[in-house]
């Protein structure tokens, strides 16, 4: 992972962690450094206060301090190799917040513009050495706040709510209704909307589709087998995104990703009939380098990691290496110009691990919201999984 975010501010003011490590990875990828490591250390004025006196014999405190890998050589701090450590930066959350508020700006903004102020030092600017460099130090903090505001800030939630239907279905009755769902999802503050029409239409009907994709708002994702008879509903209906899934008639839900590199003629020719129907197409894969490169070969515009690994991480560990290896699988997409989605299993305390990854556009949630909802409403359950993505917990 490049960012080491590492968090001691005790202090009152409130702020939004997985943005500023979101900001980091992004910031990170666009100077050409994914590989290197950035640590971030956020503290309040005590410390920083501390610190700007111990090395630079300024015993005030002040905003953000940059530490070159060469620093850290200087006093023996755990070195790595040059290349693989760009440099600590601190940053006071006291200050921010004094700052912001006498700007007007939140505080989120203003530890984005520090952030930037510290990064932009640690790639050789100096703006205390005067003259000209005042200047260059500016016109590279002006760079990187564009490539930032180009981003996405933080990763969007898209609910799915196959499991709205599921209900219905034990009774056959006709409620509750997965369009009603998904106008309380939407009102409820979702970026999305997703629905899987399996073959044997276990839990969404064709007239789920239909009248969703009238009323849908935001977006709606339509997940499906590359089957003729799934293209041509998809071709007609103009879902704003397909996503093609392996599906086996006795599966409780999806089990895997797609084997793209098995089935990349098939995929490929199914890629082709739905671009020219104007659909973008997602494959959903595992977090593998050779299915991420046979899903740019074949066009694909994104792809969904399959986290049903990570999620499913009996221990620690486990959970730990499946992380690194969507992390990479995400990473090379991106290398490779195609958006990362990721989804399957993923639930109000899995999630939180995965949001700093700036690579990941968009989680699709379905039982754990679905199930929640149940129990506290629909409002509450998307709530509260929306506040995990945007801020890294429930807040
Ligand atoms: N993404 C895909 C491709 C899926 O098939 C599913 C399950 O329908 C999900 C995400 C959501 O998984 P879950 O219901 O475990 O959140």
């Amino acid at each position: 992972m490049s960012i080491l975010i590492r968090n001691e501010y005790d202090g009152q003011a409130v702020f939004n962690q997985v943005r500023i490590e979101r900001a980091g990875s992004i910031l990170m990828r666009a100077i050409g450094k994914k590989d290197a490591e950035l640590s971030i250390f956020l503290v309040g004025d005590g410390r920083i206060t501390a610190m700007n006196r111990d090395w630079f014999a300024r015993p005030w405190p002040t905003n953000v301090i940059s530490f070159g890998q060469i620093d850290a050589t200087r006093t023996g701090t755990a070195v790595m190799p040059q290349d693989r450590l760009l440099g600590d930066i601190v940053i006071s959350i006291d200050a921010a917040f004094r700052e912001a508020s006498g700007m007007g700006i939140g505080i989120d903004e203003r530890l984005a513009d520090l952030l930037i102020h510290g990064l932009a030092h640690l790639l050789g600017e100096d703006h205390e050495l005067g003259g000209m460099h005042v200047e260059r130090m500016a016109y590279k903090e002006r760079e990187l706040r564009d490539i930032l505001l180009k981003e996405k800030q933080m990763a969007d939630l898209c609910v799915n709510v196959d499991h709205v239907a599921t209900i219905r279905e034990a009774r056959g009755t006709n409620e509750p209704d997965p369009v009603t769902a998904a106008g309380l999802v939407e009102l409820a503050g979702a970026d999305g909307v997703v629905v899987h029409l399996r073959e044997d239409r276990r839990h969404i009907k064709d007239r789920d589709v239909l009248i969703l994709r009238e009323i849908v708002k935001t977006r709606l994702t339509l997940e499906m087998a590359a089957t003729d008879e799934m293209i041509r509903i998809a071709s007609e209906l103009k879902p704003d995104i397909v996503t093609l899934v392996p599906e086996k008639r006795q599966e409780l839900t999806t089990e895997g990703g797609l084997d793209v590199i098995r089935l990349e003629e098939g995929l490929k020719n199914s890629i082709f009939r739905l671009h020219q129907a104007g659909i973008p197409v997602s494959l959903f894969i595992e977090p593998e380098d050779g299915q991420v490169e046979a899903a740019k070969r074949i066009e694909a515009d994104c792809i969904e990691i399959h986290t049903g690994r990570y999620a499913d991480a009996p221990d620690l560990e486990t959970q730990d290496r499946e992380l690194e290896r969507i992390v990479s699988a995400a990473r090379l997409a991106v290398d490779l110009d195609i958006r990362v989605h990721a989804g399957h299993g993923l639930n109000y305390r899995n999630t939180a691990r995965l949001c700093p990854i700036g690579e990941i556009d968009e989680f699709s949630i379905g039982h754990a919201v679905i199930a929640r909802a149940v129990i506290v409403g629909m409002e509450r359950a998307v709530r509260e999984m929306l506040s995990i993505i945007k801020h890294g917990a429930i807040i």
